[in-house]
């Protein structure tokens, strides 16, 4: 099996993980998903370049960029020198607002990103940087465009659910899949599931909220209200999909707590009725790291990717869109979008 050669945009807490994973995980399958994904495992992924505009992690190898400050990820396992350097990209919009108070950007000027990626020769092109930042996540688009790269947007920029990108992804044959990665057991992905459970045992659900608290600059910069409202809006469709219209719902990141770093608590509460209209109440709380929850459906996602550059399909991939992102092209159900991937996977769907 040939490797996967991938080029991340945004060396922050979800890139530390997903680097440590492909280590960690290269001959241990406890706590994948898939392991062994149609003959290709989490070590056929290759970080060949890295791109930040941190002046923490610019010019620095990935090993300790990905360990240096603002990032809180913690340090799972020890990753060796990778000999790949860091190198400036174009800023934009990826620093503005609160994110100043966290990102220190560089003085160098910017590489050519366009010649850099088609210097590098890889497949896939990551986007890993901050919410918020429409005009940066459209530059990276673009940019892999040019450079023949497939393109997997994980911020809530819209990309893959846009038909104009999507279209030019096709037209250059080209994969594309986003928006907005759905953690391997995160606070959307659980609670869809909560709701799911419930569902299936009649209970008819009027109430509920999810709300969490993190330490991250991700969750740092979600409290500026034009992210927090681009998060919240992605989270309350993927759960408004589960419930009845009159359903009253709330989502989102309520606070930042510098304290608990990589850590994030989700508090959910789901209010219905089952048999003779008497109350279910669920009040509960899950206790996550963010970043390796992250990597965790990244590492399926890469590999997904990875099949459809190598049967030549371009364009949005609605499977693996729909199984790995919160706000993908074609909603569908937990278990119908696990089916949709594993049949993609095995060819039996072709997107
Ligand atoms: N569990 C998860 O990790 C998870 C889940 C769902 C969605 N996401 C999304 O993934 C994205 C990354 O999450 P994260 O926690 O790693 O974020 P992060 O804030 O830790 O990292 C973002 C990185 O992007 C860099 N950056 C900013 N502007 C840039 C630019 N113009 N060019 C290159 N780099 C730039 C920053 O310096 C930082 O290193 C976010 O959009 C988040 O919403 C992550």
């Amino acid at each position: 099996m040939s490797k996967i050669k991938v080029v991340v945009a945004g060396v922050g807490n979800c890139c530390s993980a997903l680097v440590q994973s492909i280590r960690y995980h290269a001959d241990n399958p406890k706590g994948l998903i898939h392991y062994d994904l149609g003959g290709i495992k989490p070590s056929d992924i290759l970080v060949v370049g890295a791109i930040d505009v941190d002046s923490r992690k610019v010019g620095r190898d990935l090993s300790e960029a990905i360990f240096a400050e603002p990032n809180v990820a913690p340090k799972f396992c020890e990753v060796p020198s990778t000999g790949v350097n860091v190198v400036k990209g174009p800023v934009l919009d990826g620093a503005d607002g609160v994110l100043k108070d966290m990102i220190r950007v560089d003085d160098f000027s910017p590489i050519d990103v366009p010649s850099y990626l088609e210097d590098l020769d890889g497949d896939v092109l990551l986007c890993l940087l901050p919410t918020g930042c429409q005009k940066a996540v459209e530059f990276y688009a673009d940019a892999a465009l040019r450079a023949g790269y497939a393109f997997v947007n994980c911020t809530p920029a819209r990309i893959a659910s846009d038909n104009r990108w999507a279209e030019s992804f096709e037209d250059r044959g080209l994969p594309l899949v986003g928006d907005d990665l759905l953690s391997q057991i995160g606070g959307t992905v659980f609670h869809m599931g909560i709701l799911d459970f419930l569902a299936k045992r009649g209970v008819d659900i009027t109430k509920t909220y999810q709300l969490d608290i993190g330490g991250t600059v991700e969750a740092y910069g979600v409290l500026e209200d034009f992210r927090r409202e681009e998060k919240r809006k992605i989270k309350s469709e993927a759960i408004q999909q589960m419930l009845p219209a009159d359903s009253k719902i709330a989502t989102g990141t309520s606070d930042y707590v510098g304290f608990m770093k990589d850590c994030r608590t989700g508090y959910f509460y789901v209010e219905g009725k089952n048999c003779l209209g008497s109350d279910v109440i669920i009040d509960i709380y899950l206790r996550t790291h963010d970043s390796s929850n992250g990597a965790g459906t990244l590492i399926d996602v890469i590999r997904g990717v990875k099949i459809a550059i190598d049967r030549g399909i371009g364009g949005q991939l609605t499977s693996v869109s729909a199984y790995g992102f919160k706000n993908p092209p074609i909603r569908s159900s937990l278990n119908e979008s696990m089916e949709w991937f594993r049949s993609f996977v095995k060819g039996e769907r072709k997107r």
